[in-house]
């Protein structure tokens, strides 16, 4: 008995019983705070999906199916990715209202987090675009230049050389890109609306749609840099051309008509 309770208030057991303690509080958080979080991370999800489908079912099932699978007034949602939902929605565009050409931009009608809730659910029944982080697609530091020639070469074709838009075929229009959220201008290109290609990743990097985004960016802001003086519209070769006719020739032709005057005045004299 002596012994054992001579043992017991050794000195170092007090340090002994604290580092056993804090050990196996670490070890205990190692094994379930990881767990707890995830776990909290999934339960958060699977309610937006639970979420989502009550909304769904309400306002898009009618033309997209009860389970997204499509009916003959809307297409499958099937692997379309939230980051579709999160345009489509996000500009208005869905839910749609009447047929027509083309489903046009309105006022939307969800709030930011129904709309995170409809992409949840889309996304849980087929692997699609992920709705991109702002770090995705922030402009910030890409390079305005490049951003330029990828979009004269991918973009300009229809949207036109500054982004004003176009007339395409059959009463389809490129809308004016004046004004779209650098998030929605990520997503329209990773997943490519009605007519539009989409320029997934594989062949338009990421870093590439940021140097997009910053060029349409600063062609939209104020500060337009027009380094041969007015922008005359930008609306390209023809604008200039126009200008070029009116003006230059224009001014030789006043010029030579002065000339002529002159001429005239001078034999006569
Ligand atoms: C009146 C019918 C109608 C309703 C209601 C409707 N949609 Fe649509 N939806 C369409 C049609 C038609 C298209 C195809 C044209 C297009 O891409 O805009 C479409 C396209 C989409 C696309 C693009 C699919 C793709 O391939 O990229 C998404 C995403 C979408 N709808 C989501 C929704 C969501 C979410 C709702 C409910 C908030 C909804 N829609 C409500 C008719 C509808
Ligand atoms: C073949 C023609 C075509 C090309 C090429 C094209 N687009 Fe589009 N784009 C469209 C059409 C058509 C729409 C309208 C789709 C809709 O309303 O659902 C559109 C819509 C958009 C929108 C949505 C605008 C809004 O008002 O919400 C953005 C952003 C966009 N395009 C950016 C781009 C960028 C950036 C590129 C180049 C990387 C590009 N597009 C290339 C035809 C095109």
């Amino acid at each position: 008995m002596k012994k054992l309770s001579a043992r017991r208030r050794h000195p170092l057991a007090a340090v002994v019983v604290l580092l056993l303690a804090l050990a196996a509080t670490g070890g205990l958080y190692a094994a379930f705070a990881p767990a707890d979080k995830a776990q909290a991370d999934e339960t958060a999800q699977s309610l937006a999906i639970k979420e989502g489908h009550k909304l769904y079912t309400v306002g898009c099932a009618s033309c997209h199916g009860t389970g997204g699978q499509g009916t003959s007034d809307g297409p499958s949602l099937v692997g379309v990715g939230s980051a579709a939902v999160d345009f489509q929605v996000g500009t208005g565009r869905m839910p749609a209202q009447q047929p027509g050409a083309q489903v046009p931009k309105k006022k939307v009608i969800y709030t930011q987090k129904e709309i995170d809730q409809l992409a949840a659910y889309v996304a849980s029944l087929g692997a699609g675009p992920i709705t991109p982080a702002e770090k995705d697609y922030s402009p910030e530091g890409a390079d305005i230049a490049k951003g330029g020639d990828l979009f004269r070469t991918n973009c300009a074709q229809c949207h036109n050389f500054t982004g004003e838009g176009g007339a395409l075929t059959d009463g389809k229009y490129a809308p004016s890109l004046e004004g779209v959220s650098a998030k929605h201008l990520y997503e329209a290109m990773q997943t490519g609306p009605q007519n539009m290609p989409s320029f997934p990743d594989t062949t338009m990097p990421q870093q590439q749609k940021r140097d997009i985004i910053a060029y349409v960016n600063s062609v939209n802001g104020d500060e337009t840099p027009t380094p041969g003086g007015f922008a005359l519209g930008g609306l390209g070769p023809v604008s200039e051309g126009l200008f070029g006719w009116i003006f230059g020739l224009g001014s030789l032709i006043a010029v030579a008509v002065w000339v002529a005057a002159h001429t005239a005045k001078a034999k006569k004299s």
